[in-house]
């Protein structure tokens, strides 16, 4: 099968690879969340806010929440919320974010196998934002999270859009295409790129799911959730100025896939 570099054909389970990864790359993860116009900035966040609405007297759940910008958000606007990491630096660094913006946030440290703590039919919002890759039983979690959630609760779930996942890029003409190789060859993936580098520039191996369009929605439908909304979205408005290499990127070959899904029968 076809992979860039820096990418390579791994096995299972991922779990305690990925959270081991996380722990040694999070000041570089705190590093890219920094950066002004990075790609989620100018593309993920917004659309995720808008699909999110509005948060006021709702009580959330970030799961995978790092450093927890949504979390930070969603309680500024009066929401009560939680969030969910194994890795304690970036709750450290979530912690931080809350206590600047004046709010509080009810953090533990664990993976999603602990959303099974979390009381029945106890949350408005249950967030997946950019973690799912590092999540081995999808089944299990969105399962968890569908007894969790109200009965009008709702999912929302970003990942890297699976026609990216794992792409190599090419630069023609100036834009950047991403070319996808043996898309339904999906399976587990080890990659360092991007924040998986140490300080010497090494290797920090990370494993994932490379993962279908299918592969996200086949488990969210069969724990009993319905998709309300399914996004690819473009850059906001406004973002070509800031970066107009990831806008033009994004057209040819989205960058992020999000989703909303509320509980069945709720
Ligand atoms: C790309 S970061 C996203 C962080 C945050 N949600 C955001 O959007 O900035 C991926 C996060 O997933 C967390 N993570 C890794 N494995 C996990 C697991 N099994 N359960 C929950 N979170 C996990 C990492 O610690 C990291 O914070």
């Amino acid at each position: 099968m076809y992979l860039p570099p820096f990418c390579r054909r791994s096995e299972g389970p991922v779990s305690d690879t990925a959270r081991a990864a996380w722990r040694r790359a999070s000041e570089n993860y705190l590093a890219h969340c920094a950066r002004e116009a990075n790609w989620n900035k100018l593309i993920e966040i917004p659309a995720m806010r808008e699909m999110l609405g509005d948060s006021g007297g709702k009580t959330t759940l970030e799961v995978g929440c790092g450093p927890a910008h949504y979390s930070v958000r969603l309680a500024t606007h009066g929401a009560e919320v939680h969030g969910l990491d194994p890795v304690p630096r970036l709750l450290e660094a979530a912690a931080q974010n809350a206590a600047e913006a004046g709010v509080e946030l009810h953090l533990r440290e664990g993976g999603v196998e602990r959303l099974n703590e979390y009381p029945e039919e106890h949350f408005d919002i249950v967030l997946f934002p950019m973690m799912l890759e590092y999540v081995d039983d999808l089944a299990e979690a969105f399962g968890q999270a569908r007894r969790i959630l109200k009965p009008s609760g709702f999912v929302a779930i970003s990942v890297v859009h699976p026609m990216r996942s794992f792409s190599d890029r090419h630069e023609i003409d100036g834009a950047e295409l991403a070319v996808v190789g043996h898309y339904l060859e999906a399976g587990i993936i080890e990659w360092a790129e991007w924040i998986m580098k140490d300080d010497n520039g090494d290797p920090i191996w990370c494993k994932s799911h490379r993962r279908t369009i299918e592969q996200y929605v086949m488990p969210l439908v069969e724990a009993g959730l319905a998709i309300d909304q399914l996004r690819e979205p473009d850059a906001t408005p406004g973002a070509e100025e800031l970066n107009a290499k990831i806008v033009a990127s994004n057209r040819h070959c989205p960058q992020f896939l999000l989703m909303k899904a509320r509980k069945r029968g709720g």
